[in-house]
C-alpha cells in the first residue's frame, strides 16, 4: 500500500519539472525607445505567449548603477517621473523626459507566473525650435545674388534642413548645412544653419520653404520664406497696373471720340435743317429743331 503511494509520489514529482518549464515559456519584451526632452516617454513592453498574468512587482535599474531608479510593488517608489503606464501591463512611462534618462536599463518584472528580466535602451532627442528663415542681403533684386538662410536651435542630436521652392523642387543639394553643438551643464543641444546660395535669383521660384528634420528624419517644423523684389518695386505688380492704365486710357480716348462724333453730327444736322427748310413754311417745327440743336452743342461743351 505505502509502496504504491511512494510510486505515485515519484511519478508526480517526475511530472512537475516537466510541467514547470512549459509555464515558463512566456517572455517579456520591450521595444527600443526614443524619448523627446520635456515630453512623456512611453517604453512599450509586453508579455509574449501568455494570457492570464498578473504583475506583482517591478524594478528598473539604470546600467551601471546598483540602486533601482524606479520600483513598484503596489505603489511607486524612486524617481517620481517614472511609473507603470498601466498596472495591468509591463509598459513604463517617464514624464518630463530629460537627457539624463538616455541609456541602457535592466528591467525586472515579478508576476504570479514567475519573474523575468530584460535589458532596454532609451535614446533621447530634443525638438528643434526657433525655426527662422531670412535672406542676405535683406533687399533682394530679381536676377541678383542672394543667400537664403534657415536656422533652428535647441535640437538634439544633429538634424537636417531641406529646401523646396513654390513648385516643390528640391534645392537641398545646393545648400550648405552648419551644425553647432553646445553643452551647457550636460544639456546638449545643436543649432542648425542652412545656407542656399543663388548667383542670380529667379523670384518666380518664391516662396521658398525650409523643413527642419530631427536625426531620425522626422519633421520638427518648417518656415516659409517670402521674397519680394526690393529695388524694382514694379516687378510682378507692374503688368497688372500698366494693363489697367492702358485699358482706362483706351476707354477714355474711345469715349471722347464718340462724344466728339455725336456733337459733330448734331451740329451738322442743325445746319442741314436750317438750309433745307424754309423757316416761313413751318415756323413751329423749325423753332423746335433750332432749340434742340442749340441745346445739344451746349451739353457737348460742358461734358
Ligand atoms: C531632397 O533632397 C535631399 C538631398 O538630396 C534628400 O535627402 C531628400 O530626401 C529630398 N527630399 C525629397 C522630399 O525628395
Ligand atoms: C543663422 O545662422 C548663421 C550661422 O550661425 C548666422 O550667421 C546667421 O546670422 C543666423 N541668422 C539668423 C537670422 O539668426
Amino acid at each position: 500500500m505505502s509502496s504504491v503511494m511512494v510510486m505515485v509520489l515519484v511519478i508526480i514529482s517526475l511530472f512537475i519539472p516537466a510541467v514547470r518549464p512549459s509555464q515558463d515559456l512566456w517572455t517579456l519584451e520591450c521595444l527600443p525607445t526614443v524619448g523627446i526632452v520635456a515630453e512623456t516617454t512611453v517604453i512599450n513592453c509586453n508579455f509574449k505567449d501568455i494570457q492570464e498574468i498578473k504583475i506583482v512587482a517591478v524594478s528598473l535599474k539604470k546600467i551601471p548603477e546598483n540602486m533601482p531608479i524606479f520600483e513598484y510593488d503596489g505603489k511607486n517608489s524612486g524617481d517620481p517621473r517614472f511609473s507603470l503606464k498601466n498596472p495591468l501591463g509591463p509598459s513604463l512611462q517617464i514624464s518630463e523626459t530629460t537627457f539624463s534618462d538616455e541609456g541602457e536599463y535592466l528591467y525586472r518584472v515579478v508576476t504570479d507566473k514567475g519573474a523575468k528580466k530584460v535589458q532596454l535602451k532609451i535614446t533621447i532627442t530634443a525638438k528643434y525650435k526657433n525655426i527662422f528663415s531670412s535672406t542676405w542681403p535683406k533687399d533682394v533684386t530679381h536676377g541678383g545674388p542672394v543667400d537664403l538662410y534657415c536656422n533652428a536651435t535647441d535640437g538634439y542630436p544633429a538634424g537636417f534642413i531641406h529646401w523646396f521652392d513654390r513648385s516643390e523642387t528640391n534645392w537641398t543639394m545646393n545648400s550648405d548645412l552648419t551644425k553647432t553643438t553646445k553643452d551647457t551643464n550636460g544639456l546638449k543641444s545643436v543649432a542648425l544653419s542652412s545656407k542656399l546660395t543663388f548667383k542670380s535669383i529667379n523670384l518666380d521660384l518664391a516662396p521658398f520653404r525650409c523643413i527642419v528634420l530631427n536625426s531620425k528624419y522626422m519633421q520638427d517644423g518648417e518656415s516659409t520664406l517670402q521674397i519680394t523684389s526690393a529695388r524694382d518695386d514694379s516687378y510682378k505688380e507692374s503688368p497688372i497696373t500698366s494693363n489697367t492704365t492702358h485699358i482706362v486710357a483706351g476707354v477714355m480716348v474711345i469715349g471722347s471720340l464718340i462724344v466728339g462724333l455725336l456733337c459733330a453730327l448734331l451740329i451738322f444736322r442743325k445746319k442741314k435743317v436750317q438750309h433745307g427748310r424754309r423757316p416761313s413754311a413751318h415756323p413751329i417745327l423749325s423753332h423746335e429743331f433750332e432749340k434742340t440743336a442749340q441745346d445739344d452743342p451746349e451739353s457737348c461743351n460742358t461734358s
